[in-house]
């Protein structure tokens, strides 16, 4: 349980150890009642379509109690009336889901994914180029710190080779969380984001040493856009049209049915014909959408809009 000490509660005691009337600083308990998680939880859900189940109680109540620090509010009911007036894009729901949202992720997660992926983008490029058409959109549609938008980069740019200047690939990473998108914009990464299949000598390509850190190059960051988007906005979502490859890999997690279904729906009106759908390792579509052809490959299956 999550203390803060509060101005208000220095009690004045009178302890026989001390000097009459010492002023002794104690702390009050910060803590979410059930009831209070369940109003909180609800108002998270309905903006967020994240989902807490009643075993995260205490995930939320460490995570929001430093949130109340901050603003020195002395109980979540003081938080609760807070953000009850406020809208889903006002910057305190922008804090809670900086504070709710799991970031996890590293450059070249789920290999046999990415070799099924290289593959596919082959196999479009030559289809494209047979109709005169340049053009190939990628979305990273919860890209967290960038690591899965700038393996795609990379990806693109080894497959393109020199006919990359001919082409418009677009890659977008999108996600709720905008301090995980300014770690994507800034680029700059620890060895933790290192323990995918990432080459030693692709590391030593695409990034630029900087102390302990590395940073992607600018030829690979000048391929990718990053921008804030809330899955739970279906016109978010519709303002994505005619995606030929969607990364929606271990963000459907945090969602419940309901939520996975309506996101599913809307994608799948995004993708072009003969776009594919990407699930993290663990995944699957399995009772949420029947819409896609699931196609198969060595250690990796993948959705097909036909
Ligand atoms: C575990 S990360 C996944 C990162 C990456 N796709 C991967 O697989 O390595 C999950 C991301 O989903 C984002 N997220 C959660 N709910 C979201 C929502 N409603 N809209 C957009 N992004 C969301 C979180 O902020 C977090 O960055």
């Amino acid at each position: 349980m999550l203390s803060i000490a509060l101005a208000n509660t220095a009690t004045k005691v009178t302890n026989p150890g001390l000097p009459a009337m010492t002023t002794v600083s104690t702390t009050l308990p910060l803590s979410l009642s059930l009831d209070q998680f369940r109003d909180l939880r609800d108002i998270i859900y309905e903006k967020s379509g994240i989902f807490f189940a009643e075993n995260k109680l205490y995930l939320l109540e460490n995570r929001l109690g430093r949130r109340l620090k901050e603003l020195q509010l002395p109980s979540f009911g003081d938080y609760i009336d807070h953000i009850r007036n406020q809208h889903g894009a006002s910057s305190e729901f922008h804090q809670i889901y900086n504070a709710v949202t799991i970031n996890e992720t590293f450059f070249f997660r789920f290999q046999a994914q990415l070799e099924v992926f290289k593959k596919l983008f082959a196999d479009l490029t030559k289809q494209r180029l047979a109709q005169g058409n340049r053009s190939i959109d990628i979305w990273s549609a919860a890209s967290s710190s960038g690591e899965e938008l700038y393996t795609l980069a990379i990806i693109v740019n080894e497959l393109l080779g020199p006919a990359a200047p001919n082409w418009k690939i677009q890659l977008l990473g999108t996600d709720i969380s905008h301090r995980a998108l300014k770690r994507a914009k800034d680029a700059t990464y620890s060895k933790n984001s290192f323990r995918g299949s990432m080459t030693e000598a692709q590391k030593q390509h695409y990034f630029v040493e900087e102390g302990n850190l590395f940073r992607v190059n600018n030829k690979i960051r000048d391929m990718v856009q990053f921008r804030y988007l809330n899955l739970n906005e279906v016109s978010a979502i519709r303002s994505m049209a005619n995606v030929d490859f969607i990364f929606c890999r271990n963000v459907m997690i945090y969602f419940d049915d309901e939520m996975k279904k309506r996101v599913m729906r809307s994608m799948y009106g995004m993708l072009n014909h003969g776009g594919y759908f990407f699930l993290g390792e663990a995944e699957s579509l399995h009772g949420i959408s029947s819409s896609f052809k699931v196609e198969h490959f060595s250690g990796a299956f993948v959705y097909k809009k036909e």
